[in-house]
């Protein structure tokens, strides 16, 4: 997170104390409205944080690639809060909903100024390497290299917890699905680095789905 003891945030000129300053105010009102949200942006800033240091992406870029995690469901703020990953079918959910999170988040947060360079995280985090993905169907190189990044934590880190009516996969079985999709929905280079950031495989737990 970025506090005081964050080498993200230190030594800062004013210009990015006031980020840290808007990313606080933010924060609070993430949790006031969906302390889930906090939670889900945070675990996802920190591994996307650490992937992004594991392939020797710049300083500047790991910024973005943290702070654009942190608030990459912003947009989820205007959807009341038992909807936002609720189990209930699609059909049951306003229409839009998933895809309208993007678009608001990227919105609210053009009127930041200091915050402008992750809006294409916001954006496109949900975006998939064939042009599956949305809101814009954008395929390959033209999603931008930080939303590629946080697309492959993000689908990581759904499987292993579960999102929805998608049951939590073990560790094994969920790599096993990224390396399935590598390629076509993720960014194969993502894909290895994460696995290898990840290190070993962490064992099932015997609460966990059993694949076989
Ligand atoms: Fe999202
Ligand atoms: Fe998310």
């Amino acid at each position: 997170m970025p506090d005081s003891n964050h080498p993200l945030t230190e030594p800062l000129p004013d210009l990015q104390k006031a980020l840290i300053n808007v990313s606080y105010l933010l924060m609070d009102l993430y949790n006031l409205s969906n302390p889930m949200l906090l939670s889900h942006g945070r675990s996802l800033a920190k591994l996307s944080e650490g992937l992004a240091r594991h392939l020797g992406w710049s300083e500047e870029a790991v910024r973005t690639v943290f702070l654009g995690a942190l608030f990459h469901d912003l947009g989820y703020l205007a959807t009341p809060l038992e909807l936002v990953g609720s189990p209930l079918p699609e059909d049951h959910r306003p229409p839009n909903m998933e895809v309208d999170h993007t678009i608001l988040g990227a919105r609210l947060l053009a009127r930041v100024e200091v915050l402008r360079n992750i809006i294409p995280v916001v954006r496109h985090h949900h975006e998939h390497l064939d042009g599956s993905g949305f809101p814009d169907g954008l395929k390959g190189q033209a999603i931008p290299a930080e939303a590629r990044l946080v697309g492959v934590v993000h689908a990581y880190q759904n499987l292993r917890h579960g999102y929805g009516p998608t049951p939590a996969l073990g560790d094994r079985a969920a790599r096993e699905v990224m390396q399935e999709d590598s390629g076509l929905l993720w960014d194969p280079v993502m894909v290895r680095g994460l696995l290898a950031f990840l290190g070993p495989v962490e064992p099932d737990r015997e609460d966990e789905i059993d694949l076989s």
